[in-house]
Parts: C-alpha cells; sequence; structure tokens
C-alpha cells in the first residue's frame, strides 16, 4: 500500500494527487529556507568571525528597503499556501449534489455506516470505484475523526452536529480507515477498511446485504411510533406543526424574523431542542426528543425528512446508487 516514495501512502482519490501537490509545495518551500537560511548561517559565522581578542564590530544603520523586501516576500509566499489551502478545502468539504450519501455514526470505539438503501456496516465501507460519496457524519459520544489516508480524506466527527465530507475513490482495493482523534483507552483499535469495488461487483454487494430497512423507512416508522404525524403529517395533517414535505434545501422563515436553510444540522436540532429556532406562525409547543432516540435514529428521521418530496410520499428509493434493480431494497419489504 506504499506510493513511490517512502511514507507517503497510497493514492487512490481525486484529492490525493491534489494534497500531495500542495504538501510538496510546502515541504519544498520549508526545504528551501531552510538550507538558504542554514548556508547563510555558516557563511556568516566564516566570514564575520572575530579575528583579533578586542575587536569592535562597526555600527549597521537599519535598512528599510531590505526590511521591506523581507516584509513582503515572505507574506507572498504565506498567501499562495493560504489560497491554495483554501481552494482544496473548500472543494472537499463541500460535496456535490449528486454524491451517494453514506451516513456514519462514531462510537468508542467503532465505526458504524449505513447506506441508503439501508445496509449497515461496521468499520467497513464499500463504496463503488469512480463514484461521489458523501459521508454524514456524527458520534454518540465524544469527538472522533474519519481518516483514510490514501483518499487524504479527513474530518472530524463531533457530538450533537452533522460533519460532512465526500471523496471519490480511483482504485479498487482495501484502504485502511483510521480514527485520528484521541477517544479514549481503545482509540488505537478504532480502525476499519474502505473497500473500492468495481460498479458492477459493488452492485453484486449490495444486493446481497439486503436485510436492513433503509434509513428513510425506519425513520418513517419511527415518526409513526413517536407520534410525530399527530401534529406534523407530511403533508401538513395535523397543523399544530410545519408541513415537512419538501422543506429539505429550501429556507425556512423564523419566528424570530431570521431564516435558515433546512440541512441536517437544522433537522436535528429541532427533533433534540425544538424552541431554539422556531418556525414563523407556530407555537413553542414541541416536546424534546432529546434523549428518545439514539444518533442513529435521528439520522433515520432525518434521511425520512429528506425523502419527503412536496406530494409527501416516501420515493421508491431513489436513492439508490445503482441503477440495476435491487431485490428487496424496496421500503415495504425489509421492516423488520
Ligand atoms: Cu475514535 Cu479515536
Amino acid at each position: 500500500m506504499q506510493g513511490w516514495i517512502p511514507l507517503v501512502p497510497d493514492s487512490a482519490s481525486t484529492f490525493s494527487w491534489k494534497v500531495d501537490a500542495l504538501y510538496f509545495y510546502l515541504s519544498g518551500i520549508t526545504l528551501f529556507f531552510t538550507l538558504l537560511i542554514g548556508t547563510v548561517l555558516i557563511f556568516f559565522v566564516v566570514r564575520y568571525r572575530r579575528r583579533t581578542p578586542y575587536e569592535i564590530p562597526r555600527p549597521v544603520a537599519g535598512s528599510h528597503k531590505l526590511e521591506t523586501i523581507w516584509t513582503i516576500v515572505p507574506f507572498l509566499i504565506a498567501m499562495t499556501m493560504f489560497g491554495w489551502g483554501a481552494r482544496l478545502y473548500f472543494e472537499q468539504y463541500k460535496a456535490p449534489d449528486n454524491a451517494i450519501e453514506v451516513y456514519v455514526v462514531g462510537k468508542q470505539w467503532m465505526w458504524k455506516l449505513q447506506h441508503a438503501t439501508g445496509q449497515r456496516e461496521i468499520n467497513e465501507l464499500h463504496v463503488p470505484v469512480n463514484r461521489k460519496i458523501k459521508l454524514i457524519m456524527t458520534t454518540e459520544d465524544v469527538i472522533h475523526d474519519f481518516f483514510v489516508p490514501a483518499f487524504r480524506t479527513k474530518a472530524d466527527v463531533i457530538p450533537g452536529r452533522y460533519t460532512t465530507v465526500w471523496f471519490e475513490a480511483t482504485k479498487a482495493g482495501r484502504y485502511h480507515l483510521f480514527c485520528a482523534e484521541y477517544c479514549g483507552m481503545n482509540h488505537s483499535g478504532m480502525t476499519g477498511s474502505v473497500i473500492v469495488m468495481e460498479q458492477r461487483e459493488f452492485d453484486d454487494w449490495l444486493s446481497g446485504n439486503v436485510g436492513s430497512t433503509t434509513p428513510a423507512a425506519a425513520g418513517q416508522q419511527l415518526y409513526q411510533t413517536l407520534g410525530c404525524a399527530s401534529c406534523h403529517g407530511a403533508n401538513g395533517e395535523g397543523g399544530r406543526g410545519p408541513t415537512l414535505a419538501g422543506i429539505f434545501g429550501k429556507d425556512q422563515q423564523l419566528q424570530s424574523g431570521q431564516t435558515v436553510t433546512v440541512n441536517e444540522g437544522y433537522i436535528r436540532e429541532s427533533i433534540t431542542n425544538p424552541q431554539a429556532k422556531l418556525v414563523a406562525g407556530f407555537g413553542p409547543i414541541m416536546p424534546t426528543f432529546q434523549g428518545q432516540v439514539s444518533e442513529e435514529q435521528l439520522v433515520q428521521l432525518i434521511a425520512y425528512i429528506k425523502s419527503l418530496h412536496a406530494e409527501g410520499q416516501i420515493p421508491t428509493v431513489a436513492a439508490s446508487p445503482s441503477p440495476t434493480a435491487q431485490p428487496g431494497a424496496s421500503p415495504t419489504r425489509n421492516i423488520r
């Protein structure tokens, strides 16, 4: 799993060469200035050494020209690092719309993953090659960090929040997955693998691993069990809470006069702390569900709300990443 330089991990995503290029640029600059300063230092030590015991050095006046140069040149160099790094950062943390979504829940000390088609995995993630994969991540306990060195993908996983990161693997194979944030006794054991497969193999894997409800269908069930629908039915039945169908990704007008974009984080907050951002026109009557729903259940409720289109019906698993038919992947068949 080694690349052409020792200690540099394998390169297996569309980001890896970009991150490497920036990394080598930084290393190159560091090396250049280290050598330059070292050489000049040695030269000065020899050239300006004390030659007689009572020698007094000649006084030196400052030079504005020199000071301006050694301020502006490093500034410009630092800005190239900033500009390049910022560009890469935005590219990596702003997921494209057409990515396949995978939910990730970290926990001391394992990774729990679920595909939009329902398949669950622990410490393993199967993905197709050359497809954009978006991870929507949170944790049940402390901060973890999802790190796949071969993809140069690394993002903190934070309690009470969703972080997202995306990647596109370019080479089939099995790659290390690490937790890169110290999270307690077995932090070093919180490892796993990302298995990148050819699309056809991945489709086989998907259809061979049915047996779990899709997150959206599980969310729908939960939505009924928790009695959410009595106040806000998908299409506004109940009438005591805002309509949920089609709100995902839209702006919502709040009681406070502000607006908020409905994303995973906002929905999560509205379930665990409903009073925080009340929708305009509705009273503070919703009880909190903090502690009653697990992180995985929150993810399922969110998946359900995301799946509701304006008509309010759960689509026939449009989230399926594969164009081939998946027997058993329909939400109605595998409800446990
Ligand atoms: Cu989880 Cu370190």
